[in-house]
């Protein structure tokens, strides 16, 4: 683990998440400071050279170091139980960093397609451009991963549970099967974040997250952060350095304090899903409920045995008659819901909804929403902190347009 104190060894996980990456200067602070400066003064030209030359540790530049951002690192290391960590500045550039800093043209990238529109995209139509191949897996079960692996296959990515639908992949079998073809496995935990969920520990080579999501919390930066082991690490750090897509300090605060808060955050989106879940799978409106909380959710055995609790997002389709009709029912669902936010983003302390196949699935091909499961009638709702029964009545609210 990087760089942490002393004091915190033995520490459990929610001293971590309060305490971890805090150095606190001659100050006497008691909240992190906010670095905002783009470089560092030398004291001599020859520490200068040393620093530029890697021969002395210290800070030279913000694109390469920022005493927030390594806090919020060292930080994120700690919660995930990962030899290193680096930040980056969106969920996407944690995702093409990873792949600029680890692969090369000739490569090939298993992934999943229950994945963010956005990684399909940049897999697809960016990534492909530098002579990395791509396949999409539409299924959970190892043995179709195993069967769609080539010789070239160098990395395995996944999301879960995934965005929208709640798919569960099992990260320990998926780990074994990368390990014998000699691929990283790279998991995207944005949705269950290390207070649910530590895919490192069942075997995965490298988490990462989009923190703009849960762990910022409410809504307000856009960040990255990867983690694995040093050697991996010094990778990205190499590529993220040279290429630029660093982390600003001030996100990199609103995310150490957002650390403080995450596992009673995580808790309670949690509780307030299964709740809101639970009652629209009884709803003689709804079709068919994603929620890998529920017992009938296809891999609600896997996500409760790898998953602390269930997390905050679910999605449901509409019933309606007429599949001509539903993006129409969909539309006239979310126009008419008043409480909820009408906004792509998730993670956030109040509620927001959106219509995935029109937004944030909106550039994949019909066949490629197909195969992914995505429906016209289909909502997601990453469900916040406020009353649940004042979401259900937003919900009612939504259904009584229909
Ligand atoms: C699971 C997941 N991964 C990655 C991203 C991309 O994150 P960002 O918007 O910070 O680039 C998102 C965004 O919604 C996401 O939901």
């Amino acid at each position: 683990m990087k760089n942490l104190d002393e004091r915190l060894l033995d520490a459990g996980a929610d001293t971590l998440a309060v305490r971890a990456g805090q150095h606190r200067s001659s100050e006497g602070e008691q909240c992190e400071p906010i670095f905002t400066t783009s470089s560092y003064v030398f004291s001599s030209a020859e520490e200068a050279a040393a620093r530029f030359s890697g021969e002395a540790d210290g800070n030279v530049y913000s694109r390469y170091t920022n005493p927030t951002v390594r806090a919020f690192e060292e930080r994120m290391a700690a919660l995930e139980g990962a030899e290193a960590a680096v930040a980056t500045a969106s969920g996407m550039a944690a995702i093409l960093s990873t792949c600029m800093a680890l692969l090369q043209a000739g490569d090939h990238i298993l992934c999943s397609n229950a994945v963010f529109g956005s990684t399909i995209v940049l897999l697809t139509k960016h990534l492909s451009r530098f002579g990395v191949a791509v396949d999409f897996v539409s299924s959970e079960e190892v043995e179709d991963w195993q069967a769609a692996i080539r010789p070239n296959t160098r990395m395995l990515f996944l999301e879960t549970p995934s965005n929208p639908l709640c798919r569960i992949t099992d990260v320990a079998q998926l780990a074994t099967l990368a390990k014998q073809h000699n691929a990283l496995l790279v998991v995207d935990n944005s949705f269950c974040t290390p207070a649910l969920q530590r895919p490192l520990n069942l075997g995965a080579d490298i988490v990462l997250y989009a923190a703009t999501k849960y762990i910022d919390g409410q809504g307000r930066c856009l960040g990255g952060v990867v983690l694995g082991s040093k050697d991996i690490v010094a990778e990205l750090n190499g590529f993220i350095r040279s290429a630029g897509p660093s982390l600003a300090p001030f996100n990199a605060w609103v995310f150490l304090k957002g650390l403080e808060t995450l596992r009673l955050r995580m808790i309670a989106h949690s509780q307030n899903a299964a709740q809101i879940a639970t009652w629209l799978a009884a709803h003689d409106r709804v079709a068919q409920v994603y929620y890998c909380g529920l017992e009938g959710h296809p891999n609600h055995a896997i996500a409760k045995r790898q998953q602390r609790d269930f997390g905050g997002v679910l999605s449901f389709e509409i019933r309606c008659a007429d599949t001509a009709q539903y993006r129409n029912c969909a539309w006239r669902f979310i126009d008419q819901v008043k409480l909820m936010s009408h906004t792509a983003n998730l993670g956030d302390a109040k509620t927001t909804i959106v219509h995935p196949a029109s937004t944030t699935h909106g550039r994949l091909s019909e066949e490629q929403r197909q195969a992914a499961g995505i429906q016209q009638n289909l909502v997601r709702i990453a469900v916040g902190l406020e009353d649940p029964g004042d979401i259900i009545n937003d919900i009612e609210r939504g259904f009584a347009a229909l």
